[in-house]
């Protein structure tokens, strides 16, 4: 009867001991959801070894990692001092029943507590959609790249 309370992924910040499962989420997420709108090449240059990458997004940034059943399934990183979402990730067997949406809410309400009043991201091309959904908007002051990958700069007040 509390079937549904038990899968639902429940969301938490970040530990040191996740960096492992948060690299293999964000090489699985990109290889199978970002492949639609970049290059085999492109993604392969996205993902290159980049030693200490996940290390210095954690002490950079608010990371919260969604669970389910014991495995780290999505997160998102927030650097909360430049008011910028950092990475926001799914893996391609949770995708579509809201985490996306739950992880973002959960950044936004961080950013809000700590007195931002917008946050900015870079977005990648699959990704844009999802993020209008969510009430960001295209910033037009922005060329909107962001090497390695072509990205859409996006801004969101949230006051
Ligand atoms: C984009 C991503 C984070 C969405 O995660 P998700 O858990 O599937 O999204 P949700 O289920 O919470 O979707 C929330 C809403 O956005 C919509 N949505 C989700 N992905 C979308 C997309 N790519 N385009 C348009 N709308 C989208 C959903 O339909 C839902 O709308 P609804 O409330 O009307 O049903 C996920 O697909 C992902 O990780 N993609 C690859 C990595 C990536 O590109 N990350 C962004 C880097 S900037």
């Amino acid at each position: 009867m509390y079937t549904h309370a038990v899968r639902a992924p429940s969301i938490r910040l970040a530990r040191p001991a996740d960096l492992a499962a948060i690299a293999t989420v964000h090489a699985a997420s990109v290889r199978a959801l970002c492949a639609g709108h970049y290059s085999p090449q492109a993604i392969e240059q996205w993902l290159a070894p980049s030693p200490g990458l996940y290390d210095r997004m954690l002490r950079s940034s608010t990371v919260y990692v969604a669970e389910r059943a014991g495995r780290v399934v999505a997160f998102a990183a927030v650097r909360l001092a430049t008011r910028e979402v950092r990475a926001m990730y799914v893996s391609p067997d949770a995708t579509g029943g809201g985490l996306g949406l739950r992880l973002m809410q959960r950044v936004e309400r961080v950013a809000r507590a700590f007195g931002a009043a917008e946050l900015r991201l870079s977005a990648t091309l699959n990704a844009v959609g999802f993020y209008e959904r969510l009430g960001w908007r295209r910033d037009p002051r922005d060329a909107g790249t962001r090497p390695p990958q072509r990205c859409v700069a996006m801004r969101k007040r949230l006051t």
